[in-house]
């Protein structure tokens, strides 16, 4: 096996995890999808499950990648101590990062599109109608939007052959904070519209009449994607962590800024909804309806739409670089070809399958793959309802009741509040966590 490099401190594995968390995910999807579940009471289910399932599987998942020091199937046979027959669920982390990775990168173009667009001053002055119009026009045209996932699975390429510490850590001490800002800045002007107080009724007073079964399995759903979890992307990056790392305060950190963001988008998002009169469950278009409205009032707006759109793109790319890094990192340990090889051949495997995203909505827009759902929906739905809850579910299960928990006792015993932590994950990995996904999955599939 090739020697692993680690980062090079905690705060640089902190930024690179948040970065690979905070990404389309936290911007894009968490707005729409609250949307288009009714609001209020989606989002508590969602926050419920980020606290009660996506953290401790987080912590395991961590666990798991920096016990092993190895790639997402051979860390299960290093903690097990021999071939694991738990490898497949390493190999099931690959297959998901194939699929979520395929459709991100067709999004990823839309906000190349849409920070070009920005470059180009064509949202000063342009009315509502315009602005759709402009998405629609993208959406009809695939010859764009396969180059714009191509460009995207490009630089996505780049960053990842550069390796780990100078491609990934080097950019992400700069653009994370700096988008950061940026949102604060757009959550403060958002205080200010009038649909603020509006987007805050929508976002967190509940009305269980509006929940659905298949809305909370897409809360759960969506807490394994926005964390990144149940796939190995935090396995792999906590694989290249010393052994020094306090993991439950590293996830608890991870999660929380995860989570503020995505609300703060989601705040911003509804804002420009209300004060405008937009519709709130206009679904993927959401985002690039509204901000762009915003934006559209004068010149120094549109200066904003290219901080905004170029600052959101970084975000997706430190989110894909994770993705891409999963693949990269398993056949890297498993064949003599050199790295760049092995990454352009993955990266180019992945634009293949994009294309069938990026058809979605023109030439095969009525080719329904199951029930309604084109190449776009099925990808999405595959990966988030049911991949990644698998995974978790899998990791879980493995790391409460498959490992030593006297190995894993040893580990958390230096944390000052160690016992109720420790009971608190492992119960949560043994019981809670497998029991919830179990429920709300087959809730949703029998109603
Ligand atoms: N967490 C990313 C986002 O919210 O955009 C998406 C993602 C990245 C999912 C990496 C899964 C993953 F492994």
């Amino acid at each position: 096996m090739k020697n692993r490099s680690h980062w090079s401190g905690p705060l640089s594995f902190f930024l690179v995890a948040v970065g690979s968390a905070v990404g389309l995910g936290n911007i894009w999807k968490f707005p729409y999808i609250a949307g288009e579940n009714g609001g209020g009471a989606f989002v508590l289910v969602y926050l419920l499950c980020i606290a009660l399932v996506g953290l401790p599987i987080f912590v395991a998942e961590l666990y798991i990648g920096r016990e092993g020091q190895s790639n997402i199937v051979h860390t299960f046979n290093v903690l097990e101590k021999k071939k694991s027959r738990w490898r497949f669920v390493g190999h099931l982390g690959i297959l998901s990062a194939f699929v979520i990775l395929s459709f991100y990168s067709v999004v990823g173009g839309w906000i190349i599109d849409y920070f070009l667009k920005a470059l180009n001053f064509s949202f000063e002055g342009r009315s509502g109608s315009d602005i759709s119009g402009m998405l629609n026009l993208l959406f009809s045209s695939p010859g764009k939007q396969i180059i714009y996932h191509m460009v995207f699975m490009f630089i996505t390429f780049m960053i990842v052959v550069g390796g780990i510490s100078k491609g990934i850590e080097r950019w992400s001490k700069i653009l994370m904070p700096a988008f950061l800002i940026l949102l604060l800045g757009l959550f403060i002007y958002s205080v200010t519209t009038p649909g603020f107080k509006d987007s805050l009724v929508f976002l967190f007073y509940p009305d269980f009449k509006m929940l659905t079964p298949s809305g909370v399995l897409e809360a759960v759903g969506h807490s394994f994607f926005t964390l990144s979890l149940g796939m190995g992307a935090i396995m792999t990056y906590g694989s290249y962590l010393k052994k020094s790392e306090d993991l439950i305060k590293t996830a608890f950190y991870i999660g929380l800024a995860d989570t503020i963001i995505a609300l703060m988008a989601g705040i911003v998002i509804f804002s420009i909804v209300f004060t405008y009169g937009l519709e709130p469950s206009s679904g993927p278009k959401l985002m690039f309806e509204t901000l762009p409205t915003l934006f559209s009032k004068d010149a120094a707006g549109n200066v904003l739409a290219m901080s905004f759109f170029g600052l959101v793109l970084f975000a997706a790319l430190t989110s894909s670089v994770s993705l891409l890094q999963v693949v990269v990192s398993y056949f890297e340990e498993n064949s003599n070809l050199s790295k760049t090889a092995i990454t352009l051949l993955s990266a180019f495997s992945i634009f293949c399958l994009g294309i069938l995203s990026a058809l979605s909505t023109n030439l095969l827009s009525d080719f329904y793959v199951v029930e309604g759902l084109t190449f776009f929906d099925f990808f999405d739905k595959l990966s988030s309802h049911y991949l990644l809850p698998l995974g978790g579910l899998l990791m879980a299960v493995f790391f409460g009741w498959k490992l030593d928990t006297e190995e894993i006792k040893k580990i958390f015993l230096d944390h000052p509040k160690t016992k109720l932590y420790f009971f608190v994950l492992i119960w949560s990995n043994r019981i809670l966590a497998p029991l919830a996904i179990l429920i709300m999955t087959i809730n949703s599939i029998f109603s």
